[in-house]
């Protein structure tokens, strides 16, 4: 991995280790992001489905919660698959390295594709939009979320994207884009191919 990110989304580059997790630091943000996010809010959004991929899962938090007939997570940090693997032990998930704009997938391979809270480290909206349509099947949904400003935890209000940055991602994604507003997450859905 590399030791920082240039993000579409800010100015500087990134190098904390929510959007780069490795070591012990990794590991540590690992476990807050699972006490701090609560990505159960999207099931209802994700739907009954046969297939899901969850890229950028981080350690595994909203995999626990998704039922399909295949679950695959998907992040380009090792640490954080083996905690995603570790939280979900027994549920038949498919973990992978990959990152939104390089995937590995086929054409067409899942009903849903959903991304939280890592959009805005992608170093290309435009190249991760493109991929992760590609791999969404003919009609199936991409859903993009990101903190809310009026979400539970402080830290996550504070990294709540401005209007202009959710616009940027709308655009990315094309018409038509469906916006929801959950309790602590912004979702932004996309019908791919539709
Ligand atoms: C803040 S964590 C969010 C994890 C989890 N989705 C959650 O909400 O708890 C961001 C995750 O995005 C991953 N990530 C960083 N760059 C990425 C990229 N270009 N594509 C996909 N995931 C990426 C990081 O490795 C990290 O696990």
């Amino acid at each position: 991995m590399a030791k920082e990110i240039q993000s579409w989304a800010y100015e500087e580059p990134i190098s904390s280790p929510f959007a780069l997790p490795r070591g012990v630091l990794g590991r540590l943000a690992g476990r807050l992001m699972l006490w701090l996010n609560d990505p159960s809010e999207l099931v209802p959004l994700i739907g009954k489905q046969d297939s899901v991929l969850e890229v950028g899962c981080g350690p595994g938090g909203l995999l626990r919660h998704i039922e399909a007939g295949r679950v695959c997570g998907m992040d380009p940090s090792p640490d954080m698959l083996r905690q995603a693997a570790r939280h979900n032990r027994g549920r038949g998930v498919e973990l992978r390295l990959g990152t939104a704009a390089d995937t590995g997938c086929p054409d067409d391979s899942f009903d849903v594709v959903v991304s939280v809270n890592n959009v805005a480290m992608w170093p290309d909206l435009e190249a991760g939009v493109h991929e992760l349509c590609r791999v969404t099947r003919p009609d199936g949904r991409l859903l993009i979320a990101w903190h809310s400003a009026t979400g539970r935890s402080p830290i996550a209000r504070k990294n709540a994207l401005p209007e202009e940055k959710l616009a940027r991602i709308a655009h990315a994604l094309g018409e038509p884009t469906q916006r929801h507003e959950l309790k602590n997450l912004t979702v932004l859905e996309k019908r791919c191919h539709g």
